[in-house]
This record gives C-alpha cells, structure tokens and sequence, in this order.
C-alpha cells in the first residue's frame, strides 16, 4: 500500500475525493499527512476528521523561496511518502523541490493542458470563447503547469454559463479525475519517463488520457 502526501492551501474538496476514495479501497494507499501553507483553512478541518495528520508551515514565516521549500522537504520527507499529491497548493515550487520529487508528485489544473497554465482559467476560456473546457491531472516538472498528462476530463460551456458556473462545473471532473489518476499510480498502472507517461506500459497520448 502506498504513502501519499497532499499538499493545500484551501477548500480541500480535491483532497476529500481522494480521502474518500482511499477509505473505499479504490486507491491502494493511504494519505499519511496533509501539509497546507495557510492556517485556518478547510482542507485542515477534512484531514482531521479523516484522522490524518496535519502540518501547517506559513511561507510568510521564511525569507527565501528555497528555505521554505526546503521545510517542506524536511517535514514531507519525514513520512516517507510514495506519492505527493498537490490539491489546489498555491505556491510555485523551486527547481530543486520539483527535482526531488520527480516521477513522484501530481497536480491537478483547471483546464486543459497545454491551455491556460497560471491563473483565471475558468475566465480565459469564456474570453476566448471556447465551447469546452476542463481540468488536468499532471505529473510535475519543472516548466509550471507543464509536466505530461495522466488524465483530462472535459466539460461543455454553454452560452449562459459564468466563471462561477464553470469552476463548478470543472470541480465535479476534478473530484472524478484526481481519484483515477491516484488510483492509476498506487495500482502501478501509470508512472512518468522521460519519454511521458507511461500508461498500462505503453506511452500515453500527450494530452493524457480522456
Ligand atoms: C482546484 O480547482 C484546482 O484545480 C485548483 O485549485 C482548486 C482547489 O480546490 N488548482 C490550481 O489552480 C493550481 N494552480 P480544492 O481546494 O477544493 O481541492
């Protein structure tokens, strides 16, 4: 069974869908810890009614990007994790952080991948006027928002629909799509080369699986 580590820094509910799919059995793992870089937030409150601990480690408490970083190694290292799992974390991460979880680390993206890294991608799709959108499950590397694709999942956008509306509409694909691709890499069905993702042991189109 394998040690994962989710990283947050808010609602959680990405980090709930896994949870939950841990307790059923579907994932064959268990999240270890949950490490968040603010206080306070809700994420914190799902892990330790699931029993799992939690480490809060405030960025603002360090005067460098590599010295949190490096905490954050410290502290996530500490539980031996086989995965790190990163559930709406919104810190940009150093070269030598990424490096060190390499193969190793996910992240979910509203959209789909390679469109719309950064911010705002619920609002960027309505301006360009794009009939379909969505979100990403990726490893990381170290171009942000740029690692290879495990899995998309899509949804329409209708005319009426707001920024509001789509980022709801995209959180029910995450809450399907992040267990999946979790499932995926504790079952040992999907890992990261050099060549992409490797999926049931062949490469997996670039734009993951759909
Ligand atoms: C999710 O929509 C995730 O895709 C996004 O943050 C949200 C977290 O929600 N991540 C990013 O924007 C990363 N740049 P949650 O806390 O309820 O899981």
């Amino acid at each position: 069974s394998k040690r994962i580590v989710v990283l947050i820094s808010g609602s959680g509910s990405n980090l709930q869908a896994i949870i939950d799919a841990t307790q059923s059995g579907r994932i064959n793992g268990d999240v270890v810890a949950v490490l968040s870089n603010k206080a306070d937030v809700f994420g914190l409150e799902r892990a330790a009614n699931a029993n799992i601990a939690t480490e809060v480690l405030n960025h603002k408490a360090f005067d460098s990007r590599e010295s949190f970083d490096a905490a954050m190694m410290q502290l996530i290292d500490g539980h031996t994790p086989d995965l790190i799992v990163l559930a709406g974390f919104m810190r940009i991460l150093t070269p030598e952080f990424v490096r060190h979880y390499e193969g190793r680390m996910l992240n979910i993206h509203p959209s789909l991948l390679p469109k719309y890294k950064g911010l705002h991608t619920h609002q960027r799709a309505l301006d360009a006027g794009d009939t379909e959108h969505g979100c990403t499950v990726h490893f990381v590397t170290e171009e942000l928002d740029g690692g290879p694709s495990l899995v998309q999942g899509r949804v329409s956008i209708d005319p009426d629909d707001s920024s509001e509306s789509l980022q709801q509409k995209v959180h029910v694909r995450e809450h399907q799509i992040y267990p999946l691709a979790v499932e995926w890499f504790c079952a040992e069905r999907a890992s990261w080369s050099s060549e992409g993702v490797v999926f049931d042991g062949q490469v997996a189109p670039a734009e993951g699986i759909q």
